[in-house]
């Protein structure tokens, strides 16, 4: 019997494209061109797997224009899965998985980088250095906000987001508060204090850090509203999904003056970054590297081939969606 066949649709670490060639038939991304919605149909008629990833366009509409599709499962490349009509996938039999937990250090610390970048101001300061533009030390020049004493607000107390908060608490001597959809109790942190509504969270941190999922159920969760509700020396870090924020919004308030700043790692509609965010001092901007690692972005690769494997094996699916 032949090895299944699988379609890459990005250029991974060698070491995770050289286990996918000890399993099975492969056809790799080696140049890394993104798919276009042709080559994805194309794609899911003619492998019986796919290791696929952020930015893929897999909506219900490429799935039902496969029509007579070969593919079986879809093993994502990240945790992750707002590029996947989930409910699509289930009514046409495909199965999803994604790689959590080998993410998690390396994401929180994005996070935690972010925030040190602009409550100390960074970005500003190197900038201005670059630029020969430093006329030497002093004593009150671009001072920054300190962490410690802080209330830290995390929306989304799962895997990263509790991460994030021990860092915090352990590593910088922040307070934390958190909301989680599930009623969750963190025992870990102490004097984590849940919070019954987004808007007391909001109200209540000076730092206030985004850790839930993408995609429909929290498309605009931080609205207009309650950016308006954050303390004027309030930053927001988002380090989870771009379209979780109201990004007109977002950069008004940093406009206006009406936030303290902003980190943000991922955006609406990546790699498009609002032109005026660029101009702005008080925001550190990342382009999506979360989890970019060599180590980490190896572990998510083996652990979406380990999917890849499980399902050929008929064994059950180590991250089933
Ligand atoms: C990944 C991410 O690098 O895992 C996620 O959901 O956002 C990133 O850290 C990306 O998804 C790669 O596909």
């Amino acid at each position: 019997m032949s090895a299944p066949r699988i379609i890459v649709t990005r250029k991974l670490p060698d070491a995770v494209e050289a286990r996918l060639k000890r399993h099975f038939t492969v056809a790799l991304n080696p140049h890394d061109k993104l798919f276009t919605r042709e080559k994805m149909i194309a794609a899911m008629q003619n492998a019986d797997g796919m290791l696929v990833a952020v930015g893929d366009p897999l909506d219900a509409e490429i799935m039902q224009a496969a029509g007579k599709r070969r593919v079986q499962i879809l093993a994502n490349f990240g945790v992750g899965t707002n590029h996947i009509d989930l409910e699509a996938a289930e009514e046409h039999g495909i199965h999803i998985t994604n790689t959590p937990d080998v993410l998690t250090d390396a994401t929180a610390d994005i996070a935690l980088t972010l925030m040190l970048n602009v409550t100390r101001r960074t970005w500003m300061h190197e900038t201005r250095l670059r630029r020969g533009e430093w006329g030497g030390f002093s004593l009150i020049d671009g001072l920054g906000t300190s962490l410690q004493g802080k209330t830290l607000g995390i929306i989304g107390m799962g895997r990263i987001g509790t991460a994030v908060a021990l860092r915090a608490y352990y590593g910088f001597g922040m307070k934390v508060v958190y909301f989680n959809r599930s009623k969750i109790e963190v025992q870990r942190i102490p004097g984590a204090q849940r919070m019954d509504t987004i808007e007391d969270l909001i109200e209540t941190s000076d730092i206030i850090s985004l850790h839930c999922p993408g995609g429909e159920a929290n498309r605009g969760l931080l609205s207009a509203n309650r950016i308006a509700l954050m303390k004027p020396t309030a930053y927001l870090i988002n380090t989870a999904r771009g379209d979780i924020v109201d990004e007109p919004a977002l950069v008004s308030a940093l406009l206006a003056g009406k936030i303290a700043g902003a980190g943000l790692d991922v955006f609406a509609k990546e790699p498009r970054v609002p032109n005026a965010l660029r101009e702005l001092e008080n925001v550190c901007l990342l382009p999506h590297i979360g989890s970019a690692t060599v180590e980490t972005r190896t572990a998510m690769g083996m652990a979406a081939t380990a999917n890849l494997v499980a399902h050929f094996a008929g064994k059950p699916l180590p991250n089933k969606v």
